[in-house]
């Protein structure tokens, strides 16, 4: 939600900050800008509403002015005011001598009206709608030759979310970065600094970084000592580490964990669709290493230190948004059943404001592709501070969340580019099985029990290489039904959150309304939407409620529904409920892992429609990949 990336170095900065700003697209897309000090010693700014190509247009025009070598850049996810060039960021602030101040900003500003008011009684003329322009402004009001003091005591007087970037036309090699809320990573380059909103917009120029923590400030300086360098001199380089109140922070360098590979469509055409195709291998990394059949056990070292609180939990709250609350659903199945503890699944947006009773015991798990969502992080903070032990699975190694949990289980998935979740997903339910199996391992489960869900869990990668075969026997039967506007997802079991997330993926590529609930619930209402020709796609993989499904889809059918069915290799009885155009196999597993095959086919599904429809598949209109405010 929002990118930012910042480079202060030696080399010429817009290319590269258009090139972070191509790698953060897909965190926001409705405007672009940058600005970039000029040789000249003035401060440029450029702008443009829509994709980064539109602010690369403008920038190729103005080459000449911006030739310098420290610059921040935004791509934007409106969230006060429209998309438009005066809403676009950087937003700029004069200071009382006459100078520019450039700001770039992800979060919110909560306490923008007062500031603003305030700001407008000192003279500062507002052009924008947005929050951030009060950043600006009050940087530039509080600064007297010192940017780092004026950032500081500027985010004193501020409350809400941001990760900023500020630079001054004064200071010629100087940023300022801070956070609160939002994600900040700072690399160290050679003699240069890069900053951005996620590593992907870093990992061309370095692997060494460190991640801002909340309320702190980084002085980022290079350049020439004394401006010997135009002659070949020395180059300098100076990093400083403070809170907002000037408290000087250690900060800890780390390596990245990222190629630039894992961030290319390396021939795809779509992320969305290389990411669905490179589960085989995504979750084979998710597994490698965890399974130990010679000990019959699951191995995970990030919470192996806190092994007997997590076998001895009396409940455990399972936490998220968007698709990661879908796979804490599945969760939510899988401790039940397979751990044999309490477990509920809660959007972390409810969660958080609704006093939630913490009993002792409690284990809260914050489920998070990005370890960013804003909301997410709060429940894990409001549980938290009642006492539970905090857990996380998560993708994005160094995330805020992963900071901010006692234990944890990476999904090791590799960067995950694609607005709609999908390998991400698969590793989460991948790790919630592993997790419940640990606990379960240490409870009631028999070693043979044990043993069949390793052997199976192994299979997993293989199984899903075959359902990817029939990507193209999908697309086919998609195409049949693709102008419909509305589809209905069922699924009973372990499959009713798969079919909820079938027709998220559906909704947020194709903008196609689907609906996905348990299939018993169709009685109570959905039926009434049935009419001929309405795709109703059913999960209906053999299982304890396989005939239950079954039933459902009688009463579909007899209502003129169009049937396509996720179904078990060798279940040729669907045949006679879905035409065999609409069916699409999965390998035989078991009940509870079955998730983490019949959410593939719905994946390619989505991914084809969307295709046919002609919509932009990586970029969905009004999303963003991470959502960094409430
Ligand atoms: C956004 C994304 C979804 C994602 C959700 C939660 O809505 O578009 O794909 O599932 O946020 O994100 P997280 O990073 O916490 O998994």
């Amino acid at each position: 939600m929002c990118g930012i990336v910042a480079y202060v170095g030696s080399k010429t900065v817009a290319p590269l900050l258009l090139e972070g700003l191509k790698r953060l697209e897909y965190r926001g897309y409705d405007s672009a800008g940058m600005a970039v000090k000029g040789s000249d010693g003035k401060l440029h700014v450029q702008r443009s509403v829509g994709r980064v190509a539109n602010l690369q247009k403008l920038v190729e025009e103005h080459e000449g002015q911006l030739d310098g070598s420290i610059g921040i850049a935004h791509t934007r996810w409106a969230t006060h005011g429209e998309p438009s060039v005066e809403n676009a960021h950087p937003h700029v602030g004069t200071t009382k001598d006459g100078h520019t101040v450039a700001v770039v900003h992800n979060g919110i500003i909560e306490n923008y009206v007062s500031v603003r008011k305030y700001l407008e009684g000192k003279g500062h003329v507002f052009y924008s709608e947005t929050d951030t322009e009060v950043i600006s402004k009050l940087v530039a009001e509080l600064y007297d030759g010192d940017l780092e003091s004026a950032v500081q005591r500027a985010l004193q007087e501020i409350s809400g979310a941001y990760a900023i970037a500020v630079m001054v036309d004064a200071w010629p090699h100087t940023l300022v970065c801070a956070r609160k809320g939002s994600p900040l990573i700072v690399g160290i380059a050679d003699n240069a600094y890069v900053v951005a909103s996620d590593a992907s917009a870093i990992v061309s120029h370095t692997t060494q970084v460190f991640a801002l923590e909340d309320y702190q400030v980084v002085k980022l300086c290079a350049g020439a000592e004394d401006k010997l360098t135009e002659k070949g001199g020395p180059w300098s380089t100076e990093l400083r580490t403070t809170t907002i109140d000037n408290v000087p922070v250690d900060h800890e360098v780390t390596e990245l964990e990222m190629n630039l590979d894992q961030i290319e469509l390396g021939g795809y055409p779509h992320y969305m669709l290389k990411e669905i195709m490179e589960q085989p291998t995504s979750i084979r990394n998710c597994l490698r290493g965890r399974i130990d059949k010679r000990e019959n056990r699951i191995v995970l070292g990030g919470i192996d230190e806190f092994k007997r609180e997590l076998v001895r939990a009396k409940r455990y709250i399972l936490t998220g948004q968007g698709t990661a609350y879908h796979a804490g659903l599945i969760g939510e199945y899988l401790f039940e059943d397979l751990a044999r503890v309490p477990a509920r699944c809660e959007y972390a947006s409810e969660f958080r404001y609704r006093n939630p009773i913490i009993e002792d015991g409690t284990i809260i798990c914050a489920v998070s592709q990005s370890g960013e969502t804003a909301d997410t992080l709060a429940a894990l903070g409001e549980a938290r501070e009642r006492g539970a032990m905090a857990l996380g699975v998560v993708n994005a190694v160094g995330s805020t969340i992963s900071r901010e949990t006692d234990a944890g289980v990476y999904l090791h998935v590799g960067p995950e580019i694609g607005v709609a979740s999908t390998k991400a997903f698969v590793g989460q339910v991948t790790v919630l099985a592993m997790l419940a199996l640990y606990i379960g391992r240490r409870k009631h489960l028999s070693n043979e029990s044990v043993a069949h869900y390793l052997d199976q869990l192994d299979l997993i990668p293989g199984h899903i290489e075959k359902v990817l075969e029939q990507s193209e026997f999908i697309r086919k039967s998609v195409e049949q039904v693709v102008d419909r506007d509305n589809w209905l997802f069922l699924g009973r079991g372990y499959n009713y959150p798969v079919a909820i997330e079938g027709a998220l993926k559906l909704k947020e590529i194709s903008y196609i309304h689907a609906e996905g609930m348990p299939a018993a619930e169709m009685k109570h209402g959905p039926i009434a939407l049935i009419e001929e020709g309405m795709p109703v796609v059913f999960v209906a993989t053999k299982g304890t409620q396989y005939e239950k499904v079954i039933s459902n889809i009688e009463e579909v059918r007899a209502r003129g529904g169009k049937i396509l069915a996720v179904a078990t290799e060798g279940d040729t009885d669907i045949t006679q409920y879905a035409s065999p155009d609409c069916v699409f196999y999965v390998p035989d597993v078991p009940e509870a892992l079955q998730p983490l095959v019949t959410s593939v086919p719905l994946q390619l599904l989505a991914y084809h429609a969307a295709v046919l429809r002609g919509h932009d598949v990586d970029k969905p209109r009004n999303l963003a990949k991470s959502v960094t405010v409430e």
